[in-house]
């Protein structure tokens, strides 16, 4: 694992440990290892390999699976390194693909996006587009299998994404709720244990090529509905309206998260064609049973994001909207 203890990561790690594989961690530790014990820990900046990180990574491998390359810099001083390696596979990201919307969801032939470094997703999304590109360039000439998996939004145990914890804390903190989005929002998410478990098989099948690792599709009603259900206090949604939201300023993702108006071109990407990666095995965990994981993980940190609306400000949208 190049990375392996934050998130996404950690859940293949766990997973393959379930299946008793001998695994290494590569990592800064920065985040520290909740693995102690039962991996091979090796404590490197893959942007600068330690001696003893260059003679690991030289050893023969079953899998190499990298969390951790957000650009190309980080693939320059570790790919001369490999040795003898079966199967490479790198995180990507479905921020690759144009915005544009397609009938039967964005397939791993859409067209991908233009270098754009002004916007931060965008940007980000650009500089995985060139790793994917040079690993492509590199692996083909030592014959490696090369699996680019471009995921969806994950969601799960361990997420510190800011994203589907704002309804999980409205959930643990009950009252009243406002919801912007249109009940019939497109939303896309994928449990980590799913896309890890996938994975994992991913290299005993040396699964080749480009996936997308999405999850099945649902609307923002049943997820917020998934959610608020779940609720350990009384909680009573507003469903508000996007019109009113927006009239009142309401910042839809950052504000609100998981809330893109009708007319934002960031649909598209809840609209993910995920049959490849059906048809290799990817199975898709129930949206209740990810909530309910979910859920009791945020009961352990919890916590209100500086950029979610505010408490007293929402209430006062609420007090408005109910005239
Ligand atoms: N979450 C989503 O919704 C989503 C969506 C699309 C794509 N993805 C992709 O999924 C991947 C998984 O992310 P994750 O954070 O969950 O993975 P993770 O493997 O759980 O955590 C990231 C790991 O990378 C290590 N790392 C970061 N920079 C490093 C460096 N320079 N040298 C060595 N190790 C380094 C971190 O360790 P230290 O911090 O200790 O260095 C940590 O172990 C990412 O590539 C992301 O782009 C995620």
């Amino acid at each position: 694992m190049l990375g392996g203890t934050r998130f996404v990561g950690r859940h293949i790690v766990e997973e393959c440990l379930r299946r008793g594989d001998d695994v290494t961690v590569l990592y800064r530790g920065r985040s520290p290892s909740p693995f102690a014990g039962l991996v091979r820990h090796v404590l490197t900046d893959r942007r600068a390999p330690t001696i003893e990180a260059t003679t690991v990574l030289a050893e023969p491998w079953d899998g190499v699976i990298d969390t951790s390359a957000g650009d190309v810099d980080d693939l320059r001083p570790v790919l001369p390194l490999l040795g003898n390696v079966h199967q490479y596979i790198l995180l990507s990201t479905c921020g690759v693909y144009r915005r544009a919307s397609a009938r039967h969801g964005l397939t791993e032939r859409a067209p991908t996006i233009a270098a754009d470094a002004s916007h931060p997703v965008r940007a980000s999304a650009t500089r995985k587009l060139r790793c994917e590109r040079y690993l492509r360039r590199r692996l083909d000439r030592i014959n490696v299998t090369l699996l680019i998996a471009r995921l969806g939004l994950v969601i799960g145990r361990y997420d510190d994404s800011a994203r589907l914890a704002y309804w999980l804390e409205h959930a643990l903190r009950g009252g009243d709720v406002l919801v912007p989005m249109d009940d019939r929002q497109p939303v896309q998410l994928i449990d980590a244990s799913d896309v890890a478990h996938f994975l994992r098989d991913a290299v005993n099948q040396q699964l080749a090529g480009v996936v997308n690792v999405a999850g099945a599709r649902t609307t923002a009603r049943t997820l917020v509905d998934t959610v608020l259900t779940r609720a350990s206090r009384a909680v009573t949604p507003f469903r508000v309206g996007e019109d009113f939201a927006l009239t009142h300023r309401l910042q839809p993702w950052t504000e609100v998260p998981l809330w893109l108006p009708t007319s934002s071109p960031e649909l598209a990407l809840m609209s993910v064609n995920n049959s490849r990666a059906a048809s290799a095995g990817l199975t898709f965990r129930p949206l209740p049973d990810s909530v309910t994981d979910a859920l009791g993980w945020q009961a352990l940190r919890r916590g209100w994001s500086q950029r979610w609306l505010d408490h007293a400000r929402e209430q006062d949208l609420i007090h408005r909207w109910r005239g």
